[in-house]
């Protein structure tokens, strides 16, 4: 598939379904969350393992964006022509997107090396191409774009507001805005994840990993106590009481301890790794990120918030 056209530059295929439109960030913490998300996409091996997150993640972005049905989903995708999945990762959602919508192009951008893998797993979908570049500044031409799909990804990009401002200059007038940030937590949350990822920037991979490796460790032992209380508010600290599991509790408020006995011990230990390795990682309240996006030019039509996130729908305003 050739998308040149798409671009106001000339662009080079490194294969019939890769573009290297940018490699390389000026910028240290987006070199360092590019690196970081290298290895990360290495970090698990097990294709079954693999396909039981993307599953779970494909159910969570259904509820994320309001769509509750793959069946919505693809109706939503029938009058798109060109999607953008923006920071795709390992790319099963652009795959996903272009088995949807197999009238459409659908282009799967990440900063990372991720692009190599996807690009090797998906190559039998001929309407989906992999891109590496900087989802801020895409080389796309002006108004392209009828569906950016950002998932996951604007809070490590280096200034979200110039991310944004890209998704409004590529996307065509009706175009429409899926995109997700992380929400603010509890005071002593907040607190010990900034001092995390200051000090994760000092270690080595392997460190990282062993680092990830003992949070694992710890939310499944204290998962395992199944030890439900009936935990004060503590507002001050932002922390909510009443019923909860421990190991839910210490999680919100205190420290990510990610541990999924569904997912396993791989999946847990790069979902560990996913929070605290890259050094971009902005989180929000909710007019935050509704003022973020209002700044960008962008109208939420659907509004979903939970424990850890906000994500919505929006359209670009009038002369935006
Ligand atoms: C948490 S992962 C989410 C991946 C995917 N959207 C998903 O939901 O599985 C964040 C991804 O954003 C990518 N990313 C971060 N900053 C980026 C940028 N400026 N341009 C392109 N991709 C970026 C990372 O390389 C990483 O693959």
């Amino acid at each position: 598939m050739n998308i040149s056209h798409l671009f106001s530059n000339e662009v080079q295929h490194l294969k019939s379904n890769l573009i290297i439109v940018t490699d390389s960030s000026e910028h240290e913490n987006q070199s360092q969350n590019n690196e970081s998300y290298s290895l990360q996409w290495k970090m698990v091996d097990e294709i079954e393992e693999k396909k039981k997150a993307w599953a779970m993640q494909k159910r969570w972005y259904l509820e994320l964006y309001g769509f509750k049905t793959e069946a919505n989903l693809k109706s939503f995708l029938t009058d798109k022509q060109v999607i953008l999945d923006a920071g795709c990762g390992l790319g099963y959602k652009a795959a996903w997107f272009a088995e949807l919508a197999p009238h459409a192009t659908v282009i799967g951008m990440d900063f990372s090396e991720s692009v190599y893998i996807s690009s090797e797993y998906f190559q039998t979908h001929e309407n989906l191409l992999f891109v590496r570049g900087d989802i801020a500044d895409t080389g796309l031409k002006d108004n392209v774009i009828d569906y950016v799909s950002c998932d996951q990804v604007l809070q490590h990009t280096e200034v979200p507001e110039n991310t944004l401002a890209e998704f409004n200059r590529i996307l065509n007038p009706a175009g429409k805005l899926a995109v997700y940030v992380y929400r603010k937590k509890a005071l002593p949350r907040e607190l010990l994840d900034t001092h995390f990822r200051e000090k994760t920037k000092e270690l080595s991979y392997q460190e990282k990993l062993e680092f990830s490796v003992q949070l694992t460790e710890l939310g499944r032992k204290l998962s395992e106590l199944h030890i439900e209380l009936d935990f004060p508010d503590i507002p001050v600290l932002g922390i909510k009481g009443g019923k909860q599991d421990l190991q839910r509790f210490i999680y919100w408020n205190f420290i990510k301890c990610f541990w999924n006995p569904e997912l396993g011990e791989e999946i847990s230990n790069s979902t560990n790794f996913d929070w605290y390795s890259p050094s971009n990682a902005y989180r929000y309240s909710k007019s935050e990120f509704i003022d973020m996006l209002a700044n960008a030019g962008f109208d939420l039509d659907f509004l979903h918030e939970e424990e850890a996130c906000y994500s919505g729908v929006a359209n670009l305003l009038p002369n935006a």
